[in-house]
């Protein structure tokens, strides 16, 4: 068996924050090392903050995450804010300049109400003129294609234990894809299966549900080096701006 504080801890190996190999991680670190306070949605174990604190950020720096274990290990670190919940549950008024939504966690948003709810209380969060800065996997890249053993992933954990991590899908239904994550050891024996859904939302169904909310976006990237989306982007990498009478933060690109 695999603990959930184990499998937390896996995580992190899995994916280290790393802006020198990961351009995802750069990009959102710019960001938010350029906000005064952030507030990460779905923080995981809080890398991407911890990260900001060691950078130098001296503003407010808030994780909210509804998974315990992951959460536990985000709050290894006391100088930044931690608290469980869902996106939905956020509840601050107007106190962020910045809400980031990194890792795909964006895609845990699975049926029409959790996403409109989790938008509106995301913009409620936003003082006029914040930014909320997410990425979703294109759905005509077919990302889940290459979710299958045969692309399974070895690690050695801290204790020196090999393990391997494999995805297999089980369902592809409308634009919601399930599948599971196998950890096993390398004789094949299984410690632990986790099952997870996640949606796949077109750009214009994506900015239907922005708009909706009352957000305006900014800036639509295909990838992280801030190219337009095209037909063959695998990435929605998105910034959307809570409009207001305050002070407005330029935008970084023209959407078009
Ligand atoms: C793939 S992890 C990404 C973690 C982190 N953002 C990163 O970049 O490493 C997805 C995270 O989203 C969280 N999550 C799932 N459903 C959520 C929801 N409704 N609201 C906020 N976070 C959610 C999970 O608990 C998990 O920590």
């Amino acid at each position: 068996m695999l603990s959930d504080d184990a499998a937390a801890a896996l995580y992190d190996l899995l994916y280290p924050w790393d802006t020198t190999r990961r351009p995802d991680d750069a990009f959102y670190l710019d960001l938010v090392m350029a906000a005064e306070a952030v507030l990460d949605v779905g923080c995981g174990t809080g890398s991407m903050l911890h990260r900001a604190r060691e950078t130098g950020h001296r503003g407010r720096l808030v994780g909210l995450d509804p998974d315990r274990a992951m959460l536990d290990r985000a709050r290894r670190r006391t100088d930044i804010e931690w608290v469980a919940g869902t996106a939905a549950d956020a509840c601050w008024a107007q106190e962020f300049d910045l809400v980031t939504m990194t890792g795909h966690a964006f895609q845990c948003l699975v049926d029409d109400d959790e996403l409109h709810r989790s938008l509106v209380a995301i913009r409620a969060v936003l003082r006029h003129g914040g930014r909320f800065a997410f990425e979703t996997r294109h759905p005509q890249a077919r990302a889940w294609q290459d979710w299958n053993p045969a692309n399974a992933t070895d690690v050695t954990d801290p204790t020196g234990r090999s393990l391997r991590v494999a995805h297999r899908v089980e369902s592809v239904t409308g634009d919601l894809v399930t599948f599971t994550e196998t950890t096993s050891h390398p004789d094949g024996t299984i410690l632990r299966t986790d099952r997870a859904t996640l949606r796949f939302l077109d750009p214009p169904t994506l900015n239907a549900f922005l708009t909706g909310t009352g957000f305006i976006v900014d800036a639509q990237y295909g990838d992280w080096h801030h190219q337009l989306i095209t037909d063959t982007s695998r990435e929605i990498i998105t910034i959307a701006r809570q409009p207001g009478t305050g002070v407005i933060i330029p935008p970084v690109a023209t959407f078009g």
